[in-house]
């Protein structure tokens, strides 16, 4: 069974009277261990799929299976519960907190869980993203790329089945995307994630087992790029 699964997924936003249809019929299931890239141009629904597969956000129409569970079926305490169990969110913006040091940064998913071993597990998902010796630095003392990665091994943190990364490149430079991308590829395989990107970076198709391309809401093409 995929561990995500979504089937005949619309949603629409209902703003002023008008109505944006962001996704209609989409169909996608993506496995453990499976990278998939989802491309298309701005405002094609890759940032609400994304929200959609982390149950951030919820279908108008159809289904969306994690772990064999439909979101919308869940109340709210059980939707929070399903997203910091199973979900790792990572932003174009890196979204760190700045008053808190990298190791600091990386344990709060865990403390807000009430986990009592959180620093143990920051520091090896440390070492996972190659971040050794700088956990006690605050984020304006490192470079994006090394942002990145502290935003990377905080969305790990919790060992999440599920990983979801909107334009994770888009704030670096190519060579340092290319290094995440990299990364990202290997924690995939390591990790046994299913991991759902959305990007611009042409580079990220030649990494990605699996290609999405979306069209005005639509699911124009799927490629398979390489065997996993
Ligand atoms: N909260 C919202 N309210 C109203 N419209 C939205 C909302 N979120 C996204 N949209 C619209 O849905 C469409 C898809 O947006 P989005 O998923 O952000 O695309 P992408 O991430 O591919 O740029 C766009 O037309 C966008 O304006
Ligand atoms: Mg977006």
């Amino acid at each position: 069974m995929p561990i995500l699964s979504l089937q005949n997924v619309g949603k629409h936003y209902d703003t002023d009277g008008q109505t944006v249809h962001a996704l209609n019929d989409v169909s996608l299931s993506v496995e453990s261990g499976e990278f998939v890239a989802l491309v298309g141009r701005s405002g094609c629904g890759k940032s609400t799929l994304l929200h959609l597969a982390g149950a951030m956000d919820f279908p108008s129409q159809g289904v969306v299976f994690i772990d064999g569970v439909s979101s919308s079926t869940l109340d709210d305490a059980k939707q929070t519960r399903l997203r910091r169990e199973k979900v790792g969110f990572i932003f174009q913006s890196f979204q760190l907190l700045h008053t808190l040091t990298v190791e600091e940064n990386i344990e709060l998913p865990l403390l807000l869980a009430g986990r009592t071993n959180a620093r143990e597990e920051a520091i090896k998902r440390m070492q996972w993203v190659e971040l050794d010796g700088l956990g006690s630095r605050y984020p304006h003392q490192l470079s994006g790329g090394q942002m990145q990665r502290v935003a990377i091994a905080r969305a790990l943190v919790h060992s999440p089945k599920i990983l979801l990364a909107d334009e994770p490149t888009g704030n670096l430079d190519t060579s340092t995307g290319g290094v995440i991308l990299s990364l990202l590829q290997r924690l995939t395989r390591e990790q046994k994630t299913a991991t759902i990107m959305a990007t611009h970076s042409t580079e990220a198709t030649a990494v990605c087992d699996t290609v999405v391309r979306l069209r005005d809401g639509r699911i124009e093409e799927v490629t398979h790029s390489r065997q996993s």
